[in-house]
């Protein structure tokens, strides 16, 4: 097992604050008024995303390479406006929206789908002009018309996935369950744990 230095969680907080793009942070947070005020635990999370997704795309494109194409969705099922800022801080973080397109860049397999779920109209209509300004960037190009954003309910949302996810013969998905306290039902969490991968002979 690879022992994780202190540098390494400097690294994963500039992708937090997307250091590697200068002035990106503030340009997408200037593209709406919308942004959350969140407890200082909400960048632990956003690390934890962090890590995992690289790795996870790497291992989709290995199968992809072994048995053939497979498309590997995103689920964000709370997904906030993009931006983030951490209560008693000046500064902005990226939201798990951002955090997640971002880690991806760093796999040569991309997700072929991510799909956005947030009950509040105007933090979809935020993310939505973030992930359009974003798209426009060419290390972000590849998100362009892969991204799915959905207004309501995460337990109403996940049925609609299913619907489409039910369509498509290889598939893997990653999902991120992010909310407040109690707002995903169990049965819900059943519904996205049944969605079969499809199977190779
Ligand atoms: C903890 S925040 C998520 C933050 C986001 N993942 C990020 O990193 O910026 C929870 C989000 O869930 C949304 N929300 C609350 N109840 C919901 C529900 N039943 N279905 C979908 N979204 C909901 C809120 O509007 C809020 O944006």
């Amino acid at each position: 097992m690879t022992k994780l230095s202190i540098e390494d969680l400097d690294k994963r907080l500039a992708i937090l604050k997307l250091s590697k793009y200068p002035g990106l942070l503030d340009e997408l947070a200037a593209a709406s008024d919308t942004l959350h005020i969140f407890r200082n635990w909400t960048p632990l999370k956003l690390v934890a995303l962090s890590y995992v997704v690289g790795p996870y795309l790497r291992i989709i494109g290995g199968l992809e390479k072994s048995k053939g194409n497979v498309e590997s969705i995103y689920i964000d099922l709370f997904a906030g406006s993009g931006i983030n800022k951490v209560e008693g801080a000046e500064s902005l973080i990226a939201g798990s929206p951002i955090v997640a397109i971002d880690c991806a860049n760093t796999s040569p397999k991309k997700f072929d789908k991510m799909y956005f779920v947030d009950l509040k109209e105007e933090n979809i209509q935020a993310l939505y002009e973030r992930l359009t300004l974003l798209s426009e960037r060419d290390e972000f190009s590849w998100i362009g018309g892969r991204c799915k954003l959905i207004i309501g309910d995460a337990n109403r949302a996940i049925l609609k996935i299913r619907k489409e996810l039910d369509k498509i013969k290889y598939k893997n998905y990653l999902a991120f369950i992010d909310p407040y306290k109690w707002e995903l039902k169990w049965k819900s969490l059943e519904k996205l744990l049944e969605i079969p991968m499809g199977m190779y002979s």
